[in-house]
């Protein structure tokens, strides 16, 4: 997680009918569409707090560090708000969420404290760290029979999340380490914030998916979302202990996964990330996936 790259990447704009992406788990493609829709927004606050915290901050590993988190975020942000106009395209419901979400980030960026900008982005990238371990570690279930570019994307998103995982963290405790509390009660908020606007965007996806047609199938999707939800609540846990750090989760001591280390040492010698399939991901990792 120590001096990572920006990587410029640019993703082909996506057609609504390839948008449940995962042929192996299509509920778990619309789950994350609907976790995603609001991350670009995030993003962007993110960038404005991570700049506003440079100003505090004198630590030259830190301050290299933010000016590549900048970087990453700005090209999510870029990227997943033209998935953003392919999913409002698809789901007509999604317009007024995502316009939403857009207007609170943007506004809150304006008035939240410094304080508050940083413990929140701290808070919230505890969960884009821990979902991107997790889905990485479950590539083969719910990545195996996919979408090329919505596989590539996922992919690119998730390493540079783990990657840059520490950082807002580290951020965070050089401004405020002694407001211990603070911070964990911005977890707890984040958690809610997430598990709001996934749902707000998962309902009006799974009535147009006619998933709701049937109630049972309807009632076992909105379980899907809720356990999805309740598994990253789960993996959150031991950041509310007094002395946690990122590199000490027990998900990211426990295994080092082999796709992001293996993708990563591809991307930095000039492998094609934008190509990489099933097959070639198992090449490069050395081992067969599932
Ligand atoms: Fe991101
Ligand atoms: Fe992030």
């Amino acid at each position: 997680m120590d001096g990572f790259p920006v990587r410029p990447l640019n993703f082909e704009a996506v057609s609504g009918d390839r948008l449940v992406w995962s042929r192996t788990c299509p509920e778990f493609s619309v789950f994350l569409n609907a976790l995603a829709l609001h991350v670009p927004y995030f993003e962007r606050y993110l960038i404005v707090a991570m700049r506003a915290a440079r100003e505090q901050v004198a630590e030259p590993g830190l301050l290299r560090d933010i000016t590549a988190i900048i970087g990453q975020e700005a090209h999510h942000s870029k990227n997943f708000i033209q998935v953003n106009a392919a999913l409002v395209q698809r789901y007509p419901g999604l317009a007024a969420v995502d316009a939403q979400a857009k207007a609170q980030f943007a506004e809150r960026a304006q008035t939240d404290s410094l304080k508050r900008l940083v413990g929140f982005t701290a808070g919230y990238e505890t969960f884009t760290f821990l979902a991107g371990m997790i889905i990485l570690q479950n590539y083969g279930k719910w990545f195996a029979d996919s979408d090329p570019v919505l596989k590539a994307l996922w992919v690119w998103h998730q390493v540079e999340e783990v990657e840059h995982g520490a950082v807002a963290f580290e951020v965070y405790h050089s401004l405020y380490g002694e407001h211990e509390m603070y911070r964990k009660w911005m977890v707890v908020v984040a958690a809610c914030h997430i598990a709001a606007e996934t749902f707000k965007a998962y309902v009006p996806m799974i009535r147009r998916e006619g998933w709701t047609r049937n109630p049972l199938k309807g009632l076992s999707r909105m379980a899907f979302c809720a356990s999805m939800l309740l598994r990253l609540a789960a993996a959150a846990l031991p950041v509310l202990r007094r002395g946690y750090h990122p590199r000490q989760h027990p998900l990211a001591t426990s295994n080092q996964n082999p796709i992001q280390i293996a993708w990563r040492r591809y991307e930095a010698e000039g492998g094609d990330v934008l190509a990489i399939d099933h097959h070639k991901m198992s090449e490069i990792v050395g081992a067969a996936l599932p």
